[in-house]
């Protein structure tokens, strides 16, 4: 099963995929295997494991799971500003999202959230550099959470409390890119927060337990 997302839009496509034994992948794209458990096979014996993304090119790939394919995150140039206009215009900040005071004048954008039974994910832009997100530990829900990085750098840092200073680990985002699991053995999350390295857009990805 093969369905057209429209989240993205104006600039980035994407494709969810289910079960499918053989899907002819067009040109440069990011492929994020959003299955719990198996892989998605590529070409010559690659495959990715679950939770994981990478770019493909052209691939035959086959999902007996679940995964999301997005496309022309490669020519998004967030340094050109009439680019950053039209998606701070066309994506919600979160500010105008949720009217927290913690939110006011934060440059993170969220496009519409798709939910795809236990699964929902949006794209955000973070129209600067060096700029965290809230710490936190909770979330609304159990979820496992990915951060999948989709145009520029970013990272997930893990802290010991709520203090920004108290960073002990930080995961480096490339385009293309997931990081490990934030979630320990028992899936309990340390405190963490995304951060834009340069301006970017990351996937946000909630798997509900
Ligand atoms: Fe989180």
């Amino acid at each position: 099963m093969i369905q057209k997302l429209t989240f993205g839009e104006p600039f980035i496509a994407a494709r969810y995929i289910e079960q499918e034994a053989d899907y002819a992948a067009p040109d440069q794209c990011i492929l994020v295997n959003l299955d719990t458990e198996q892989p998605v096979l590529v070409e010559n014996g690659f495959s990715l494991p679950p939770l994981q993304a990478c770019e493909i090119r052209f691939s035959h790939i086959r999902v007996p799971g679940k995964a999301l394919l997005l496309r022309h995150a490669g020519t998004v140039d967030l340094n050109d500003l009439q680019t950053l206009d039209i998606l701070r215009k066309v994506w919600k900040s979160n500010w105008e999202l949720t009217h927290l005071p913690q939110h006011r004048g934060v440059p993170y954008y969220k496009s519409p959230k798709v939910t795809l039974g236990k699964l929902s994910m949006n794209l955000c832009l973070v129209a600067e550099p060096e700029c965290p997100s809230g710490i936190h530990r909770e979330h609304d829900r159990p979820i496992r959470e990915l951060h999948v990085q989709v145009v520029g750098q970013g990272a997930v840092d893990l802290l010991r409390s709520p203090d920004p200073a108290s960073v002990y680990a930080s995961l480096p985002l490339a385009a293309g890119t997931v990081h490990i699991p934030e979630w320990n053995a028992e899936g309990v999350y340390p405190w963490h927060r995304y951060r834009s390295v340069t301006r970017c857009i990351f996937l946000a990805v909630s798997i509900e337990e």
